[in-house]
């Protein structure tokens, strides 16, 4: 990249992103190459001079809320023509987004995807300098790129793409559509990388895939998962590793086994079970019963008893019966699952679930969903409860985002708790007594008495 010649003093950016963490830590690598171009981070996305919305495409609600966000963006363009308004991710690598683009959305002036992201200076440029539209989509992902900026969100935490793409067609989802084949980084970019951030200050790593465990299926070298967290754990400074999201029918006992042996390895996985019932996981194609996942889970807590496990599941996918559903309910009662994110099946253009005739109502998946999450949040409670008097380790992030005379951190287990101390303990992993539970999040006091 020409840092020099193209740089633009005094101009600003703003990224919108939706969707999960990959799509934030595209977002890092996006802010970071308009910082070396010189733009400056811009709060109010109406008054940036670049606008980019980074979409998500795996359920119908992201598709609304990315198409309402973009037209907020119309009136800007109007103001000050030479905004560019740019969208890119996954929702840019379906043709009929970017049809229902060309026809509706005239304001918009970029449009790519999620293969071409290391392209982005050079469109941006050209746009500049040419002031024509430009629609760059590639269908697959070439090489992995590797050396690209990144403006870090967090100072002592970070994302670290460790594969991309996903070759499992969940029959449910848009994601190996969107996302390409699987391809995995080599060992050596990721620990080069991890050093960096370790020399940044970083204390926390959360290793991202769609579906981790299958790291270096395909591959030109002999690591596979569980040899990737050993050589991190080796690097000094790292503190925590965790890795989101692992597919039940790749997890290897090898990886059990680390989760007891690797000290930085944390305790807490989540480990996506979507459905309860043996008939409609095979529908989904995920390659598991409702037992494998019942006896993984036992594996898992016989190797660390205290691990917490947190997870995805789906209400109404085409054909669930009550009796399915049932099925669900009992799995969440054998399990006793940390927390989950829970969703209302979403049709998705070109997914082979979008063509099953029984599409369950929405009256019946709503009433299903509710169900399910109030018994979900009463075990998540009941967890939390466990945690009161009990001492645990903190990694402090900084000031708590709904008091701010409070400070927050996440246990070893992925609990957020909130406690009174100084700001400048940020950073460090500090003991913290619980003095009170939530459904989702635990309050505290450091127990050292210099921190008060
Ligand atoms: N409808 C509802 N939920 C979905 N997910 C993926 N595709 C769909 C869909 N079509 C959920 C799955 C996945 C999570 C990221 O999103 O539970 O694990
Ligand atoms: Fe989608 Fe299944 Fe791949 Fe996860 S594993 S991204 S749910 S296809």
């Amino acid at each position: 990249m020409k840092k020099d010649n193209n740089r633009n003093y005094n101009k600003s950016y703003n990224i919108t992103t939706f969707g999960c963490q990959m799509n934030e830590r595209d977002s890092e690598t996006l802010a970071g190459m308009l910082e070396e171009l010189g733009y400056v981070e811009n709060a109010n996305r109406k008054e940036a001079d670049v606008a980019i919305i980074n979409t998500c495409s795996v359920r119908e609600n992201a598709d609304k809320r990315f198409f309402g966000t973009l037209g907020q963006l119309k009136r800007a363009k109007e103001e000050r023509p030479e905004t560019v308004i740019a969208v890119c991710g996954c929702m840019m690598q379906q043709q009929h987004i970017i049809d229902t683009l060309k026809a509706k959305y005239p304001w918009v002036d970029l449009v790519f995807g999620t293969h071409n992201i290391h392209k982005f200076p050079e469109l941006l440029t050209n746009i500049l300098n040419e002031r024509n539209k430009i629609i760059d989509i590639w269908d697959e992902g070439g090489d992995i790129i590797e050396g690209l900026p990144a403006k870090r969100m967090h100072p002592f935490k970070a994302y670290v793409n460790i594969m991309y793409g996903c070759n499992n067609f969940c029959t449910y989802c848009i994601v190996p559509y969107t996302r390409g084949r699987e391809r995995s980084r080599h060992p050596e970019d990721i620990v080069r990388e991890v050093k960096t951030l370790a020399e940044s200050g970083v204390k926390e790593i959360t290793l991202l895939g769609q579906n981790v465990n299958s790291y270096g299926n395909i591959r030109e070298f002999p690591q596979d998962f569980t040899d990737l967290i050993y050589m991190l754990s080796d690097i000094d400074g790292i503190q925590r590793i965790r890795f989101m999201t692992s597919h039940p029918k790749d997890m290897s006992d090898k990886l059990i086994q680390a989760f007891k042996e690797c000290d930085k390895l944390c305790n807490n996985i989540h480990l996506p079970v979507q459905s309860g019932s043996t008939r409609i996981l095979a529908r989904m194609n995920r390659k598991y019963t409702k037992e494998d996942y019942l006896l993984l889970i036992k594996k898992l807590r016989a190797a660390v008893p205290e691990i917490a496990i947190t997870t995805d599941i789906i209400t109404g996918f085409p054909g669930e019966t009550e009796e399915d559903f049932n099925e669900t309910m009992d799995l969440i009662e054998k399990v006793r699952f940390d927390s989950a994110f829970t969703f209302l099946y979403s049709i998705r253009k070109g997914t082979p679930a979008e063509k099953y005739t029984e599409q369950v109502p929405e009256e019946v998946k709503h009433e299903r969903f509710n169900r399910l999450v109030n018994r979900l949040n009463d075990i998540s409670q009941e967890i939390n409860k466990s945690y009161e008097g009990r001492t645990v380790m903190v990694l402090v992030e900084g000031k708590s985002k709904t008091n701010p005379r409070m400070i927050t951190g996440r246990t070893e287990t992925g609990k957020l708790v909130n406690f009174k101390g100084p700001l400048e303990i940020a950073g460090q992993i500090v003991p913290v007594k619980i003095t009170e539970s939530k459904t989702f999040s635990l309050n505290g006091e450091i127990i050292d008495e210099n921190y008060r």
